[in-house]
Protein backbone atom coordinates (compact mmCIF):
# COMPACT_ATOMS: atom_id res chain seq x y z
CA UNK A 1 0.00 0.00 0.00
CA UNK A 2 1.10 3.58 -0.71
CA UNK A 3 0.04 6.86 0.12
CA UNK A 4 0.95 10.48 -1.43
CA UNK A 5 1.22 13.08 1.15
CA UNK A 6 0.67 16.72 -0.29
CA UNK A 7 2.30 19.57 1.30
CA UNK A 8 0.99 23.04 0.57
CA UNK A 9 3.13 24.95 1.94
CA UNK A 10 5.43 26.77 0.45
CA UNK A 11 8.51 26.32 3.01
CA UNK A 12 10.08 23.27 1.45
CA UNK A 13 11.26 22.54 5.18
CA UNK A 14 8.69 24.38 6.82
CA UNK A 15 6.71 23.30 9.83
CA UNK A 16 4.10 21.23 7.43
CA UNK A 17 6.81 19.41 6.37
CA UNK A 18 7.75 18.16 9.83
CA UNK A 19 4.01 17.37 10.42
CA UNK A 20 3.94 15.22 7.27
CA UNK A 21 7.08 13.27 8.42
CA UNK A 22 5.61 12.52 11.79
CA UNK A 23 2.91 11.11 9.73
CA UNK A 24 4.82 9.15 7.49
CA UNK A 25 7.10 7.57 10.90
CA UNK A 26 3.34 6.20 11.68
CA UNK A 27 2.65 5.45 8.21
CA UNK A 28 5.83 3.26 7.94
CA UNK A 29 5.49 1.86 11.16
CA UNK A 30 1.81 0.41 10.09
CA UNK A 31 3.54 -0.90 6.49
CA UNK A 32 2.16 1.46 4.41
CA UNK A 33 4.94 3.08 2.08
CA UNK A 34 4.87 7.13 1.36
CA UNK A 35 6.09 9.79 -0.41
CA UNK A 36 5.90 13.39 0.25
CA UNK A 37 5.23 15.98 -2.36
CA UNK A 38 5.40 19.74 -2.43
CA UNK A 39 3.49 22.29 -4.20
CA UNK A 40 6.40 24.82 -3.46
CA UNK A 41 6.54 28.32 -3.92
CA UNK A 42 5.53 28.86 -7.41
CA UNK A 43 2.63 30.38 -8.58
CA UNK A 44 -0.36 27.25 -8.60
CA UNK A 45 -3.32 28.38 -11.60
CA UNK A 46 -6.86 27.77 -10.02
CA UNK A 47 -9.18 25.95 -11.87
CA UNK A 48 -10.80 28.17 -14.93
CA UNK A 49 -13.75 25.01 -15.36
CA UNK A 50 -12.93 24.34 -19.07
CA UNK A 51 -13.46 21.10 -18.95
CA UNK A 52 -10.48 19.56 -20.64
CA UNK A 53 -9.13 17.50 -17.91
CA UNK A 54 -12.86 15.59 -18.80
CA UNK A 55 -11.90 14.89 -22.51
CA UNK A 56 -7.68 14.37 -21.84
CA UNK A 57 -7.01 13.32 -18.53
CA UNK A 58 -5.01 16.19 -17.56
CA UNK A 59 -5.38 19.53 -16.82
CA UNK A 60 -4.41 22.03 -19.58
CA UNK A 61 -1.94 24.06 -17.34
CA UNK A 62 1.63 21.85 -17.16
CA UNK A 63 3.62 24.59 -16.06
CA UNK A 64 2.88 23.41 -12.20
CA UNK A 65 3.04 20.59 -10.26
CA UNK A 66 -0.80 19.40 -10.57
CA UNK A 67 -0.42 16.70 -12.95
CA UNK A 68 2.48 15.50 -11.75
CA UNK A 69 0.31 15.47 -8.34
CA UNK A 70 -2.49 13.50 -10.56
CA UNK A 71 0.06 11.07 -12.12
CA UNK A 72 1.08 9.87 -8.86
CA UNK A 73 -2.45 9.80 -7.11
CA UNK A 74 -3.52 7.60 -9.71
CA UNK A 75 -0.69 5.55 -8.75
CA UNK A 76 -1.24 5.57 -4.59
CA UNK A 77 -3.96 3.93 -2.57
CA UNK A 78 -4.27 7.12 -0.23
CA UNK A 79 -3.62 10.80 -0.17
CA UNK A 80 -3.13 13.01 3.08
CA UNK A 81 -2.86 16.80 2.18
CA UNK A 82 -1.01 19.03 4.59
CA UNK A 83 -1.39 22.89 4.53
CA UNK A 84 -0.86 25.85 6.63
CA UNK A 85 -3.69 27.44 8.22
CA UNK A 86 -3.87 31.16 6.31
CA UNK A 87 -7.19 33.44 7.81
CA UNK A 88 -8.77 30.36 9.04
CA UNK A 89 -8.60 27.93 5.97
CA UNK A 90 -6.12 26.14 3.73
CA UNK A 91 -3.63 28.49 2.07
CA UNK A 92 -4.21 29.54 -1.61
CA UNK A 93 -2.25 26.96 -3.61
CA UNK A 94 -3.44 24.21 -1.82
CA UNK A 95 -7.05 24.80 -2.21
CA UNK A 96 -6.36 25.78 -6.08
CA UNK A 97 -4.51 22.02 -6.41
CA UNK A 98 -7.68 20.04 -4.92
CA UNK A 99 -9.36 21.30 -6.95
CA UNK A 100 -7.72 20.87 -9.67
CA UNK A 101 -7.29 17.51 -8.70
CA UNK A 102 -10.87 16.66 -7.84
C1 LIG B 1 -0.61 34.85 5.88
C2 LIG B 1 -0.66 33.87 7.04
C3 LIG B 1 -1.86 33.61 7.68
C4 LIG B 1 -1.92 32.71 8.75
N1 LIG B 1 -3.12 32.45 9.37
C5 LIG B 1 -3.17 31.57 10.40
C6 LIG B 1 -4.41 31.26 11.05
O1 LIG B 1 -5.47 31.77 10.70
N2 LIG B 1 -4.40 30.40 12.08
C7 LIG B 1 -3.23 29.79 12.52
O2 LIG B 1 -3.28 29.00 13.48
N3 LIG B 1 -2.05 30.04 11.90
C8 LIG B 1 -2.00 30.90 10.87
N4 LIG B 1 -0.80 31.16 10.23
C9 LIG B 1 0.40 30.43 10.68
C10 LIG B 1 0.73 29.23 9.76
O3 LIG B 1 -0.41 28.41 9.50
C11 LIG B 1 1.79 28.36 10.47
O4 LIG B 1 2.93 29.14 10.75
C12 LIG B 1 2.17 27.15 9.65
O5 LIG B 1 2.71 26.18 10.54
C13 LIG B 1 3.19 27.46 8.57
O6 LIG B 1 3.58 26.24 7.94
P1 LIG B 1 4.93 26.14 7.07
O7 LIG B 1 6.08 26.46 7.98
O8 LIG B 1 4.97 24.73 6.58
O9 LIG B 1 4.79 27.12 5.92
C14 LIG B 1 -0.73 32.06 9.19
C15 LIG B 1 0.49 32.33 8.52
C16 LIG B 1 0.52 33.22 7.47
C17 LIG B 1 1.85 33.48 6.74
Amino acid sequence: MKALLINGSAHANGNMRIAMEEVGKTLKENGVNYEIVGIGAKPVHGCIACGRCRETGRCVFDDDPCNLFAEKLAASDALIVGTPTYYGQPNGAMLAVMQRLF
